[in-house]
């Protein structure tokens, strides 16, 4: 029998985050072009290199999850040639959407040809765990949304060298959980099932602490919605646990709308073309969009801390609380600035890897002893 593969994917409105065991984490934006049937081919170009996969995603999917039998671009490679790009709608539901599947998929492909990369037919076994937002999330759509990844689906990946890469993926079982509560299990335990000790300071001492048996806030700042997920330890609680409705994606496109009106020769024409200029500091016109962005982006970072302080003062005594997401990178300076303006610094932790934490938390899910548990309870074998 194969060897069964853990991962953890976070299929989110801005981006994937995949997380294998053993592995570096992978980030595709979530963008795609759809490949017209007939394309030219000129086989001249070298295969593309391990390390370079996930910039250069032309993969052909086939999936019982999934409508049609289709051939994509995805992620940066549709910046980079040019290509006009579908993103998810603001409204979206994730667990209907194809477009979590599309991306899913392709990141546990590319994972299997990172450790097999001369092979041309892949088989992959995984075990995995995927979310849901908060507002959207039901028993009903979780086990839904599982259910669609699991079993056999198929990815080729197209290398400009005219090679195809066969990946045949296995997903031998699947668990949804909520977004937050998921990055949740990343800051009590780590993968191997071990206690994770934090250092934080207690009376001008530095100490250790871990999260078991305390109450704590997560608050994951995302694209297209923000998770506020009280939990005890890893157990989520429901009653004081509130998604909202937005994220950063709003404020992004009003400063491209902005940035249009005044750049019309140097259209920005998606978020993640926004975010390969933002975050690139040495892009051209960095400067010129980060000016452009600074009101728009305090003013979302005063809405998110009113909001976090609320949620800190409703569960009263100071709770620990852990800010994470893209969006806790994109605003943590504007975030703290204002967090010490208020004297409200206390116990309020940005972790380092903002983007992964979800993504490593359902990751430490899979590798868990209850993921084994419900998995032999519904297949009856492990
Ligand atoms: N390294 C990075 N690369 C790309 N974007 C980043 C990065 N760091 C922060 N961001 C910003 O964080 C925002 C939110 O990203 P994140 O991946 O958390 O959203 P998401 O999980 O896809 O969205 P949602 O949770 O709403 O579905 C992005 O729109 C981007 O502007
Ligand atoms: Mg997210």
């Amino acid at each position: 029998m194969s060897k069964t593969r853990k991962a953890g994917a976070d299929a989110g409105n801005n981006s994937l985050k995949l997380c294998v065991k053993g592995q570096e984490p992978i980030l595709i934006p979530s963008i795609y072009s759809i490949v017209p049937g007939l394309t030219p081919s000129f086989f001249e170009e070298a295969d593309i290199a391990p390390s370079e996969l996930e910039k250069n995603i032309d993969v052909t999917i086939s999936s019982v999850a999934l409508n049609e039998k289709r051939r994509y671009i995805i992620g940066e490679k549709v910046i980079t040639d040019k290509l006009s790009g579908s993103e998810m709608e603001s409204k979206s539901d994730k667990s209907t959407d194809e477009l979590p599947v599309i991306m899913t998929l392709t990141g546990l492909a590319i994972s299997a040809m990172k450790e097999n990369p001369e092979l041309d037919r892949i088989d992959a076994n995984f075990d995995l765990s995927v979310a849901l937002p908060v507002l959207t999330i039901t028993p009903e759509n979780a086990k839904h949304n599982a259910e669609r990844f699991m079993g056999t689906h198929t990815v080729t990946f197209h290398h400009p060298s005219g090679r195809n890469v066969v990946v045949t993926i296995k997903i031998e079982y699947c668990k949804c959980l909520v977004e937050g509560g998921s990055g949740s299990w990343g800051i009590v335990y780590d993968e191997k099932g071990q206690v994770v000790k934090h250092k934080v300071e207690l009376n001008d001492n530095i100490v250790d602490v871990d999260f078991v048996n305390k109450m704590f806030l997560s608050f994951d700042i995302g694209a297209g919605t923000t998770e506020s997920v009280v939990s005890k330890g890893v157990v989520f609680n429901p009653r004081l646990s509130e998604g909202l409705h937005y994220g950063v994606k709003e404020s992004i496109l009003n400063v491209i709308k902005i940035w249009n009106r005044n750049n019309p020769r140097q259209t920005i024409d998606n978020i993640t073309e926004f975010n390969e200029i933002y975050f690139n500091s040495e892009h051209p016109r960095h400067n010129r969009l980060r000016d452009a962005a600074e009101n728009a982006f305090y003013q979302l970072a005063n809405r998110l801390v009113t909001a976090l302080l609320n949620k800190i003062d409703e569960l009263k005594d100071d709770p620990y609380a852990f800010v994470y997401g893209g969006g806790a990178a994109l605003l943590k300076d504007s975030m703290l600035k204002i967090l010490k303006e208020k004297k409200r610094l206390t116990n309020v932790v940005f972790l380092k890897d903002p983007i992964f934490v979800n993504a490593r938390g359902l990751l430490v899910y899979t590798c868990s002893a209850r993921f084994e548990e419900m998995k032999l309870k519904q297949l009856g074998v492990v």
